[in-house]
């Protein structure tokens, strides 16, 4: 695993394989950032010069290697481009992070990397160290070893230069962004391990193992209780599949909490649509949409590996939707959790079953606030692409918090409205409400069915994080191809203002 510390030497002068510099786009060309001094000073001056010669702009996602000259301890220069050159010394959050997972991608294979980035201050040093670890992540887990030997590892050690290493800002700094971003590498780990390994079962037993290391409360529901419960919408989903379901509570205290959140994940961990089956093109991916439950369960361990003070209790509702002789089909009405009767019109509409049922049993325990996490419709990705996630919420004060958490968390949203007039389509002759309505605005829909399940005065927010869970296009910053770690950064946000009592 990749580690980041502070070092107190300068970049020139570090045992090292590279030193890495950022490079921005000024008005009349490249320019140096602030931490690059003492390599240009080894170039005579010139850096700037001869990476204009090597074609370097300063633009974002530029990468240039280039051997290092004497008076530089390392062989190579990696210059990464941080976009727009701002004035004074600080660049944004953003550029700082997509810079260093830029440059921990170009250097994987190396061993150890000085990071000489400008680090301004410690919301610098934690952009840098988040998307440096960010950016170093690969998934082998499932290359045979053969194929193991030839590859290359991530780059094992960053070394940040240039920052205050006694200062305690920077150390804490260090410290949240290798919490958070071991969390988000957990949640890619488990989104990209294929479904014959990861399934309701052995996901809950991960959670029972790696809950009890982070001394968390963990309570599984198997089928049987689940039946039992009268959970309708999970085991309805999960009772075609020879692999049944699960309900995780994966709970953190802390003596000294003030509020108290509950986070629900969507834990299909794998849809093939049911027997509304989803045609070759559309199921390919479709590992992916257990990516709530992921990012909801790592978001709970970050929160007890920041020791925040606050009780936050993660519900996973882990299914896998399947056709079968045991499937449900479309036209059979589930009685859910807590009574309300649904027809499901078509069983590729999942997600909101069997989160409908574990909205109502977290609500049954009072939380200030329920945020569920879901990889929900094709119609968000529709609406916002593949970057960005939307929120939906009970109340507008706190979709807009929800929002500005989000926003300052690093992560890419938009608010999204619940217009009361698309309920309609989802009237039922038979049952309560019909798990589809509208084709138009789906992904409101299906908020709206979720808002249902919300009990009287609990504050509730939905991300649909079907478009940003899971990226299929080339790299880019400290974003690999498959999962990304989406929302985590926003519920660990969100854990931090409730543990200030400020949510
Ligand atoms: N898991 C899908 C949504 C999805 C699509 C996630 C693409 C990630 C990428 C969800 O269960 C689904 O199939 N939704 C349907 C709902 C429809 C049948 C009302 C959809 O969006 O088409
Ligand atoms: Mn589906
Ligand atoms: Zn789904």
């Amino acid at each position: 695993m990749t580690s980041v510390s502070l070092s107190t030497s300068a970049a020139n002068a570090l045992r090292a394989d590279a030193v890495v510099v950022a490079v921005a786009k000024g008005p009349k060309g490249l320019v140096l950032a602030p931490g690059a001094e003492t390599v240009d000073e080894a170039f005579d001056g010139k850096l700037a010069a001869v990476l204009t010669t090597l074609g370097a702009t300063g633009a974002e996602g530029d990468s240039v290697k280039l051997p290092a000259p004497a008076g530089v301890k390392a062989s190579l220069i990696l210059a990464v481009g941080l976009g727009d050159a701002t004035e004074g010394d600080a660049f944004d959050a953003e550029a700082l992070r997509r810079a260093a997972g830029t440059a921990a991608r170009a250097l994987h294979g190396s061993k150890k990397a000085a990071f000489a980035l400008p680090l301004a201050d410690a919301a610098a040093v934690e952009a840098v160290a988040l998307g440096a670890l960010l950016g170093a992540y690969t998934f082998t887990a499932f290359r045979s070893e053969a194929a193991l030997a030839g590859g290359k590892d991530p780059l094992a050690e960053i070394a940040l230069v240039g920052a205050k290493r006694g200062d305690k800002a920077n150390k804490a700094a260090v410290d949240r962004a290798t919490v958070v971003a071991e969390e988000m590498n957990r949640t890619r780990d488990l989104i990209n391990t294929p479904p014959n390994d990861l399934f309701p079962k052995s996901f809950a037993d991960i959670v029972t193992t790696v809950g009890k290391e982070h001394g968390l409360k963990v309570e599984v529901l198997d089928e049987k209780a689940l039946t039992k419960g009268g959970f309708g919408g999970i085991m309805g989903v999960g009772i075609g599949s020879a692999r049944p379901p699960r309900l995780v509570k994966v709970a953190y205290t802390h003596p000294k909490a003030k509020q108290t959140l509950a986070f629900i994940g969507k834990g299909i961990t794998y849809d093939s649509g049911g027997i509304s089956l989803k045609p070759a093109g559309h199921n390919e991916t479709m590992k992916c949409d257990m990516s709530g439950a992921a990012a909801v369960f790592a978001a709970v361990v970050a929160a007890a590996r920041l020791g925040l003070q606050v009780n936050v209790t993660g519900w996973l509702a882990l299914a896998e939707n399947m056709p079968s002789g045991s499937a449900t089909r479309p036209g059979d009405v589930l009685k859910m959790y807590g009574g309300k009767t649904v027809e499901v019109l078509n069983t590729d509409a999942e997600g909101r079953l069997v989160l409908a049922d574990a909205i109502v049993r977290a609500g049954e325990e009072k939380p200030d606030a329920i945020v569920d996490v879901a990889t929900l419709t094709g119609a968000m990705m529709m609406a916002l692409g593949s970057r960005t996630f939307g929120i939906m919420a009970n109340q507008d004060d706190f979709r807009d918090k929800v929002f500005a958490a989000a926003t300052a968390a690093g992560e890419q949203s938009w608010p999204m409205p619940l217009p009361a007039e698309l309920r309609k389509g989802m009237e039922s002759p038979t049952a309560d409400i019909a798990n589809m309505g509208d084709r138009m605005g789906g992904g409101l829909v299906a908020g709206l069915f979720l808002q249902e399940f919300v009990a009287e005065g609990i504050s509730w927010a939905h991300l649909d994080i079907a478009g940003p869970a899971f990226h299929e296009g080339a790299p880019y910053g400290y974003i690999p191809k498959g999962g990304t770690g989406s929302a985590v950064r926003t519920l660990v946000q969100l854990a931090e203002e409730a543990s200030a009592g400020a949510l």
